[in-house]
């Protein structure tokens, strides 16, 4: 049976939302329409980085069986699709298409296929060619994600990225300045560039530096985000560009991972604590208010006591706004999960808990610092209490406001109350949209 209606579930990273948001559109314009349940077709957009992502997958899978014994079309897409390729319909027998992240262009045929009853598999990395095949971008949201660059050269040894996404390779400046063109003719007044490396992209002898001043020429696009980024590649063009370019936010995720040199070294980081400190300090000197945000994985093969001691060092050193932090997982086929010294789950839950309590108190010192401040607010969505509005502040932090605002207004606010996670505003002045 050919499908009508489909439904389309994102995990993972940004780069995922802006994977399904594109299948969507492809979709669309073949004629079928988004359904909220109950899909003739869904698909699963999944992520590999950590067990647990992985094996959602698969329990996601299953859960889609209809209480009658029937069931929709099912696409697994995303990084499990290309991690496991044909094993995946192996796995599940539920499963009717497996399509890898650089191949979904390609739904619109396997679809017909499945639908006649085959079980193709297209887990292939050509590079770039999705972009060409895709509906030119209509509408989009107030935030909207573009991605310039995709996979990874890096290979850290706990990482499947550079395997699931493939190579890194930058899209060409023509194509993402005119992308950029069309999602604010469609509403955006945010965009948010994305690449796993996002700060490697380059084309034609230019940096990404050239092109958020380029898109910052945008009539109409008030901010500019990037992420997420490699301090490696962190060039003294792209720090000058934070103190230069009004649209580009006070924002910068930068994921040292570690506190400890011997752990980064094993992580195949590029960089030590101090060369990732100096980098730090060279952005602050560029943009004094920037808000800084990280990765970190905790437990790593071999990590003492004492080199995660030197992770809560690092963590009060820069000063964090926001942090995000996971129990090390060991990867199929990569090098860190054939490494001796694998570390308990109790050892990594406490040290979980540890760091995650250095980090809300670094996040809530920093957004105490803003209080009092005036800023702009884009609103986003609705907040849980009635008449309250959620938005984002230049640094990122989710803002509560009391408003009849609509998502893609701006507001002029005060920052009055700071929490770890979120502030609260009030409105000064309300502004056109
Ligand atoms: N390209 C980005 C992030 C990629 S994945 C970068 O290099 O920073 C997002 C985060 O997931 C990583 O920063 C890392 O902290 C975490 N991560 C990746 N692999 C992991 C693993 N095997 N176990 C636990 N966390 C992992
Ligand atoms: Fe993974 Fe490292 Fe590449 Fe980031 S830089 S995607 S952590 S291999
Ligand atoms: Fe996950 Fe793939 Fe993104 S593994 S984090 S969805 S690149």
């Amino acid at each position: 049976m050919t499908p009508k209606t489909f439904k389309i579930k994102s995990f993972g990273c940004q780069m995922n939302v802006y994977d399904g948001e594109r299948i969507a559109e492809l979709l669309a314009e073949q004629g079928m329409t988004a359904s909220a349940d109950d899909a003739d077709l869904v698909v699963l957009n999944t992520c590999h980085i950590r067990e647990k992502a992985a094996e959602k997958a698969y329990s996601d899978v299953g859960r889609l069986r209809r209480d009658d014994g029937s069931k929709p079309l099912i696409a697994l897409a995303g990084c499990v699709a290309q991690a496991e390729g044909k094993e995946a319909k192996a796995r599940s027998a539920m499963i009717d298409m497996v399509v890898g992240p650089q191949a979904y262009h390609r739904l619109p045929e396997m679809i017909a296929e499945a639908a006649r009853g085959g079980r193709p598999v297209d887990t292939d990395l050509p590079a770039l060619s999705k972009f060409d095949s895709l509906p030119k971008r209509r509408r989009a949201n107030p935030s909207s994600f573009l991605t310039v660059q995709e996979g990874c050269d890096k290979f850290c040894t706990y990482c499947v990225v550079p395997y699931t996404r493939g190579a890194e390779i930058s899209r060409p400046w023509a194509d993402v300045v005119a992308e950029a063109q069309a999602l604010v003719d469609g509403g955006a007044l945010e965009i948010v560039l994305l690449g796993q490396n996002v700060n490697a992209w380059a084309h034609d002898g230019r940096g990404l530096q050239e092109l958020i001043r380029e898109i910052a020429r945008i009539d109409g696009l008030e901010r500019i985000r990037y992420t997420t980024s490699h301090p490696a590649d962190m060039s003294d063009a792209l720090i000058a560009a934070h103190g230069e370019v009004e649209k580009l936010m006070p924002y910068l995720h930068l994921p040292v991972q570690s506190g400890s040199d011997r752990v980064l070294k094993a992580m195949n980081r590029s960089h030590t604590t101090d060369t990732y400190l100096r980098t730090i300090e060279k952005v602050r000197a560029a943009r004094p208010d920037i808000a800084i945000s990280g990765d970190f994985i905790v437990g790593f093969p071999g990590e003492t006591e004492e080199e995660f001691e030197a992770t809560l060092q690092i963590v009060d050193a820069v000063r964090y706004a926001s942090a995000y932090s996971f129990k090390y997982s060991a990867r199929p086929g990569t090098p860190a999960a054939q490494m001796e010294g694998q570390i308990p789950i109790e050892v990594m839950d406490e040290r979980l808990q540890r760091l995650q309590a250095r980090i809300t108190d670094n996040q809530l010192a920093f957004n105490r610092s803003t209080v009092g401040l005036g800023t702009r607010v884009l609103i986003e969505r609705p907040g849980r209490r009635a008449g309250q509005m959620i938005g984002r502040s230049p640094w990122l932090q989710s803002v509560h406001v009391h408003t009849d605002a609509k998502p893609g207004d701006i507001l002029d606010v005060t920052l009055v109350e700071a929490g770890p996670n979120s502030m609260a505003g009030a409105v000064r002045q309300r502004e056109a949209a």
